[in-house]
């Protein structure tokens, strides 16, 4: 998305607003860590203005339109549930009165695919999903287009930094005509894991096997190790700078030696581990900077992007954050010499739990006022 404007305030095309339903129906999909964790924080507090009348995993989905009770239901969705069909799920929302809000948990692209036809449709979507705001810039610029039809709200704060408030600051900046020169940063706690305990001086292949223990990697730890998912963050990073960029555009470093990128996932994990830590042998044979190493992303105005390795000073700001955390620096008009950083946990399921209900609760509110 640019950072133009991501929310159109008013209901007038909402599939049911006249009805006279005072909380607002939300349905979330995907019932994984972030997913399970908004479902404890609905149980934990008492949020009024907002009733759950759907879930939905891969396998099964539940429906209610009187609500459904938070606590234990991902343990009630196997038994109560019903083969899930998104689209069947759609329609019940249609039926509904007040205007719904999708919550799109997952990682899938097909799900983000659907972005745009609901909000089309009428529904407001918030999503930790980067799929859809990271995809082809002709896509955006539709979805964008959308918004501004189907008068409907799309957040997104939770792709980048788990909802740090790097997204709406960019944004707000942007918005004032205060021109972004550059953003970086470390986008990716995993990498920055895996970088720290480089810099310590560990094998490359101990360091990943740490991080799984540590449930830091995806079930296949090549998908962090491509650099792929933080480009996919940089792009979303740039889009709210107002800054024209796709993926193809940014030079990605993957730490995933080319010859192990096609394994089947097995052969990866069960004889990966001497290529690996070979390649990164290489890379501290042919680096040219002293320092510690940090998997940093960087975008500037021009649209040049970089995702990869930089070897930074011990007390460099990038240097010095947590093990898991991520940071950003951003350069503009008016914070030219002394950069914004923001730093703090950019993962972990309660976290992201926390600013995915926020970005819902702000949904919420949008179009709950009254003009
Ligand atoms: N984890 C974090 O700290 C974090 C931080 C920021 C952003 N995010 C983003 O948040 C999203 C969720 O992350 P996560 O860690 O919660 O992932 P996860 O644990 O893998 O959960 C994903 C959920 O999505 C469901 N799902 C997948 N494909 C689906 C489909 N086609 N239809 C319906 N449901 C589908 C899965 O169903 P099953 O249960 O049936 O497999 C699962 O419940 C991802 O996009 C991730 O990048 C995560």
């Amino acid at each position: 998305m640019t950072g133009v404007h991501y929310e159109v305030l008013n209901p007038v095309s909402s599939p049911a607003h006249s009805g006279l339903r005072e909380a607002t129906p939300i349905a979330v999909i995907g019932t994984g860590n972030v997913g399970g964790a908004l479902l404890d924080l609905l149980a934990e507090r008492d949020h009024p203005g907002l009733e759950l009348v759907a879930l939905a995993n891969s396998r099964r989905m539940l429906f209610c339109e009187e609500g459904i009770t938070a606590a234990g239901v991902v343990s009630r969705l196997d038994g109560e549930g019903e083969v899930t069909d998104i689209a069947a799920l759609e329609t019940r929302l249609h039926g509904l009165a007040g205007q719904a809000i999708i919550v799109d948990l997952t990682a899938s692209a097909a799900v983000a695919a659907t972005h745009s036809h609901w909000l089309k449709a009428g529904f407001s979507v918030v999503t930790a999903n980067k799929w859809a705001a990271s995809g082809d810039g002709s896509d955006n610029q539709a979805l964008l287009a959308t918004l501004g039809q189907a008068r409907t709200g799309y957040r997104y704060s939770t792709t980048v930094g788990a909802g740090l408030p790097l997204l709406e600051t960019i944004r707000r900046l942007h918005q004032s005509g205060d021109r972004i020169h550059s953003v970086a940063g470390l986008f990716s706690g995993t990498l920055s894991f895996l970088m720290k305990g480089l810099g310590d001086g560990r094998a490359f292949s101990e360091c990943v096997h740490q991080a799984q223990q540590q449930g830091l990697t995806e079930p296949d730890p090549r998908l962090d190790l491509s650099g792929v998912d933080v480009a996919r963050k940089l792009v979303i990073t740039a889009r709210a700078a107002g800054i024209k960029l796709d993926l193809a555009d940014v030079d990605i470093e993957s730490l995933v030696p080319e010859a192990l990128a096609t394994w089947p996932l097995d052969c990866f994990l069960q004889d990966g581990e001497p290529y690996l830590d070979a390649a990164w042998q290489d890379t501290l044979a042919q680096r040219s900077a002293n320092g510690v190493p940090r998997y940093v992303g960087s975008v500037d105005h021009s649209g040049t992007a970089r995702v990869g390795i930089q070897w930074l000073e011990v007390d460099h700001p990038f240097a010095t954050v947590g093990p898991t955390d991520n940071i950003f620096e951003i350069r503009s008009d008016s914070y030219q010499d002394t950069p914004i950083l923001i730093r703090g946990p950019g993962a972990g399921a309660r976290v992201t739990a926390v600013q995915v209900l926020a970005d819902v609760l702000g949904a919420r509110a949008s179009f709950t006022i009254s003009y």
